[in-house]
């Protein structure tokens, strides 16, 4: 890990993580939507980590966004699709208004644009962590200790890779937050190979490099 990395942020739990991933596994059955959800997680709870903000909030939000995904997935992007049903669902079984808020916000035809912190980062981890596990999978080893920011740079550049990924909502992302994209990009590697065991990202490497 360079000095200008932070620490990846302990296993993933606390009240309101336990609770947004029982409610995951209620709403959602496929192992690849709930492994995307618990990468999102995880970056989101590095992120609050760098930021100095709930740890606990952040990662819930990052569970919580894609709730409604498989029951509703709202090709046609209606009001009557994810992420409105998930979140008035939500609403209705307590969680509030800023979880709420964050979680339409990271749909680009919700008409509610990501304003806070929280916001902005689940609008800029939803897609980069998805893209830096396909990196990691792509692999001999399936290992995301080995993935460096330079190897996710290069696969960004490579139009067929994970061809539909849009490089526009990641570079997008990293500029919404006035964060270097290689410093995202950095956070994210942390986050995911500190929750690898979960993703099925563990490989045979430990505590190789960041950058
Ligand atoms: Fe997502």
């Amino acid at each position: 890990m360079s000095e200008t990395q932070t620490a990846p942020a302990p296993a993933s739990a606390g009240p309101l993580t336990d609770k947004a991933r029982a409610l995951l596994h209620e709403w959602v059955q496929s192992d690849s939507l709930r492994k995307h959800c618990e990468a999102v997680s995880a970056s989101m709870r590095q992120m609050a980590r760098v930021n100095g903000e709930d740890e606990d909030r952040w990662a819930a939000v990052g569970l919580l966004h894609d709730l409604d995904y498989e029951r509703h997935p709202n090709l046609e992007l209606s009001e009557t699709g994810h992420p409105f049903v998930g979140v008035a669902s939500l609403r209705a079984t307590g969680w509030d208004e800023e979880i709420c808020r964050a979680i339409l916000s990271h749909a680009d035809y919700s008409g509610v644009e990501p304003v806070s912190a929280m916001e902005k980062t689940l609008r800029a981890v939803d897609e980069l962590s998805g893209f830096a596990i396909a990196v990691a999978l792509v692999r001999p080893d399936k290992s995301i200790h080995a993935v460096e920011v330079r190897s996710v740079r290069k696969k960004l550049k490579d139009k067929g890779f994970a061809a539909k990924v849009n490089r526009s909502d990641i570079t997008a992302g990293a500029e919404m937050l006035g964060m270097p994209l290689d410093d995202l990009i950095g956070e994210v590697i942390l986050a995911l190979r500190a929750e690898a065991p979960r993703l099925g990202l563990a490989g045979a490497a430990s505590d190789q490099t960041v950058m």
